[in-house]
């Protein structure tokens, strides 16, 4: 199976490590993983029989197979490729450039997996819809939770229920720094450098810190399982900037936490700092997520895992591309 990386940032260093370190577990689900381009801002990692991943994780741009200034868009429908992986950074105004990449490999008929909020808060329906036209999987469990396979589970296990209301902490970054501020009485902006030196904030961490991370993925999460068709704007957002260790401190006389909740149902969204009581399966730590689904039939289902980390996003994708490998039997032709 052939692979076009789109990104190379924390993600995409991740899951070009995990290819690499775990090829013979993967040879061993008969899968044999060919990755012929990987593409940063500034150039491109090419070669049509296959690159040698541990060179390049090694050399960098001193690998010969480095080429300045190759963009995706030139390559896509060059390279020998049955899935395109577009890990490039969220960009919640216009979704750019993963909408385009995203596009256009759909276009020329390529799965996708990726791990990039922007485009589909942007342009989800569309994407979705070009898909399904040119008959291609468009997975993206990597965008919400990290590791925890939310959409898989909906998508292979609950078919026949109905998700009635969504409710969780969604943003690692801004429950690892109220976890340091609460477990620790660590600063807030000690935390959030922390969370910015281990790769779970965002390239721009006001997005996870004033609640946009979050608010995107339940703007993904009421599209993707609910089937509805929510923006941004529809999320009332508040985030974290104002929480202060006294309030932390006066919550847990109190018996409560402070965590960043998102809610969702068919009535509102919001993203907002609550009252949590501490024996409550929401009170999650560090860059734990939790997600809790409220169904017609199967009650409440919760899944906890970590929602941020270049490793667990990593192994998401894989999964999905798994996914893919096995819908298409094996392997497509590139
Ligand atoms: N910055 C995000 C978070 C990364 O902290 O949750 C995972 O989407």
């Amino acid at each position: 199976m052939n692979l076009i990386l789109i990104g190379f940032g924390n993600v995409g260093r991740a899951l070009t490590y995990i290819l690499w370190e775990k090829g013979d577990r993967l040879k061993g689900l008969k899968l044999n993983i060919n990755v012929t381009g990987i593409f940063k801002s500034d150039g491109g990692f090419i070669d049509h029989n296959g690159l040698k991943l541990g060179e390049i994780l090694e050399k960098g741009k001193q690998h010969q197979s480095w080429v300045p200034e190759a963009s995706p868009l030139s390559y896509i429908a060059e390279l020998p490729c049955d899935v395109v992986i577009e890990m490039t950074p969220t960009n919640v105004k216009n979704g750019e450039p993963g909408v385009s990449f995203i596009r256009k490999a759909l276009e020329e008929g390529k799965d996708v997996v990726t791990s990039n909020k922007g485009p589909l808060v942007v342009s989800m329906k569309e994407l979705l819809s070009l898909a399904d036209k040119k008959g291609c999987f468009f997975f993206y469990e990597a965008t919400v939770g990290a590791a925890i396979p939310i959409f898989t589970v909906a998508r292979e296990f609950l078919k026949h229920d109905r998700i009635l209301c969504i409710e969780g902490i969604l943003n690692g970054t801004t429950n690892y720094i109220l976890s340091r501020m609460s477990e620790d009485k660590v600063s807030f902006d000690d935390a959030l450098r922390e969370a910015q030196e281990m790769g779970y904030a965002e390239a721009d961490p006001t997005y996870d810190v004033e609640g946009i991370d979050a608010a995107c993925k339940l703007v993904i999460l009421a599209n993707g399982l609910m089937n509805m068709n929510k923006h941004l704007s529809d999320v009332e957002i508040e985030g974290i900037s104002r929480v202060t260790p006294e309030m932390i401190e006066l919550a847990e006389e109190e018996g409560y936490l402070v965590k960043h909740i998102a809610y969702l149902d068919e009535e509102k969204m919001e993203v907002a700092p609550r009252l949590v009581p501490k024996n409550s399966p929401l009170t999650v730590g560090g860059t734990f997520n939790v997600i809790t689904i409220n169904t017609e039939l199967s009650g409440s289902l919760t899944f906890i895992g970590k929602g941020a980390g270049p490793r667990e996003t990593a192994s998401a994708i894989l999964a999905d591309v798994i996914t893919i490998a096995n819908k298409r039997g094996g392997i497509k032709s590139g």
